[in-house]
């Protein structure tokens, strides 16, 4: 059958969906870009903030109305956070959709498509957060099918992304994912080693781990394999070029890591680590379990064991009770840190969180936009910084492909521009005049521009 898939939210999101198309491909179906040529349409959704489902909503409204016109069948599919979350009561909004199916539950999906041809409509959640078969199998699923995904037209097939641990124990009481994702479940290390050598095998040559919380990974099965020793196994890998991984959670950024990253040539130093707040006082009523001071420590830290390190964060604003004192020290976090980027979010609560619960969205609309807006002029401050001290250095780049611009002249029958996009060892975007054929390969280029959120280079032949 011809499948659209729309994917929403994070990189594990990503992930998911290059596993789905790849065990849908190997199963028979094609996948076709254009909603309206579709026949099973299928949603991997995100529930971490209300606009993310919003989209989702108005696109299975538009589906709902497509079937309703059409005299041929649409199956129609919510997948990921979303069917977790609301399970069966979905279909009272949303009466024509077919499959609902839990993020540890894809593995199923051609299955439940050929249930639903076949006339049944079909849900199928978590069925437990710990159920070890399922996890095992879709285990299984992630390095057999990895390696035939297509990878979308135009990025570079050098890159992949490989799940270490699935789920979270922190409860952020503004988040919502320890409610879908489940508990917090390393995996076997010995699996993820084997997956990491078949990606390379394959030609991949940067992986990058995946965790909810990445840095707390932990197998406990005879002597324990903290992250840093997971780091170590893998960075041994032949023919492994650069290992990043992402998200950090600050209280399990342990000096063992940094030590790793140090030590391990392939590591890269970048380091995603969200802080969500300046205030103590908001740090705590969110639940994030470490000061203001034991986030700059982390900073300090790993700036003296890696000096090269590139750090990157996230910030919400507006959360219930931020005055405009708390407001100010999460600025001043920001202009402290030397931040290459933030992702800004504006606080939105979720029904079925702590802070959804307890405390009032107190904070106007008005003044979250104004927060964020505030926010985004220090960040850019601190990422022009940033990025300008990198100027007149030469820096090896992996290629990605032609940037977006250079697409849409190439649409416009200007073949000749050929402006690629790279990405640095400490994760900085690289704009440069190229050839289409660099994708995939690693070249020096000489920086000699930069702006809060790029660098510009030239090809360097020395
Ligand atoms: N409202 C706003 N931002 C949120 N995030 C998570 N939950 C919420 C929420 N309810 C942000 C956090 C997190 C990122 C993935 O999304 O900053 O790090
Ligand atoms: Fe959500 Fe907090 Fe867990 Fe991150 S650490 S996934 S913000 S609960």
């Amino acid at each position: 059958m011809k499948v659209f898939l729309e994917t929403f939210g994070c990189q594990m999101n990503r992930l998911d969906s290059e596993l789905i198309t790849g065990s849908l491909i190997s199963a028979g179906h094609e996948f076709v870009r254009d909603r309206k040529s579709a026949e099973v349409v299928l949603y991997n959704t995100c529930s971490v903030r209300a606009h993310a489902e919003d989209r989702v909503h108005s696109r299975l409204g538009a589906d709902g109305q497509r079937k309703a016109d059409r005299k041929s069948g649409l199956i129609v599919g919510v997948l990921g956070c979303m069917a977790q979350r609301y399970g069966r009561s979905l279909l009272k909004r949303h009466p024509h959709v077919d499959i609902v199916c839990g993020p540890g539950q894809i593995h199923r999906l051609a299955e439940l498509i050929s249930q639903v041809s076949m006339g049944q409509r079909v849900i199928r959640l978590d069925p437990s957060r710990t159920d070890k078969r399922d996890a095992e199998s879709e285990e299984r699923m992630d390095w057999m099918d990895l390696l035939r995904d297509p990878s979308p037209p135009g990025a570079s097939r050098a890159q992949a992304y490989v799940r270490v641990m699935r789920g979270c124990d922190n409860f952020c009481t503004y988040c919502i994912v320890p409610f879908v994702r489940g508990a917090e479940r390393s995996r076997d290390p010995n699996h993820i080693v084997r997956e990491v050598a078949r990606l390379v095998d394959a030609g991949r040559t940067e992986i990058t781990l995946l965790g909810q919380k990445v840095n707390s990974y932990i197998w406990r099965d005879g002597q324990a394999v903290r992250f840093s020793d997971l780091l170590a196994r893998i960075s041994a890998v032949a023919g492994l070029r650069r290992l990043r991984f992402v998200t950090s959670h600050p209280v399990d950024f342990t000096d063992d890591i940094l030590q790793a990253m140090r030590d391990l040539p392939n590591v890269c130093p970048y380091i995603h680590c969200p802080a969500q707040s300046g205030s103590d006082t908001v740090l705590k009523r969110m639940n994030r379990r470490y000061t203001r001071s034991q986030y700059d420590d982390l900073i300090c830290r790993a700036r003296e064991t890696v000096p090269e390190v590139v750090l990157a964060g996230d910030f919400i604003v507006g959360f219930p009770g931020e005055s405009e004192s708390d407001h100010e020290t999460s600025a001043d976090l920001i202009r402290r840190s030397g931040y290459k980027n933030t992702f800004i979010f504006k606080y939105s609560p979720r029904p079925g969180t702590i802070a959804a619960s307890k405390y009032e969205d107190d904070v106007p609309t008005s003044v979250k936009k104004r927060r964020n807006n505030d926010l985004l002029a220090v960040q850019a401050e601190v990422g022009l910084a940033h990025h300008q001290s990198c100027v007149g250095s030469t820096v090896e780049i992996l290629v990605e492909g032609p940037s977006p611009r250079s697409e849409k002249q190439a649409k416009a029958a200007r073949p000749d521009c050929t402006q690629m996009i790279g990405r640095t060892r400490g994760d900085h975007i690289v704009v440069f005049d190229g050839d289409r054929k660099l994708a995939g390969r690693y070249i020096d280029v000489r920086i000699t521009g930069a702006d809060s959120l790029l660098l510009f280079g030239r090809l360097s032949h020395s």
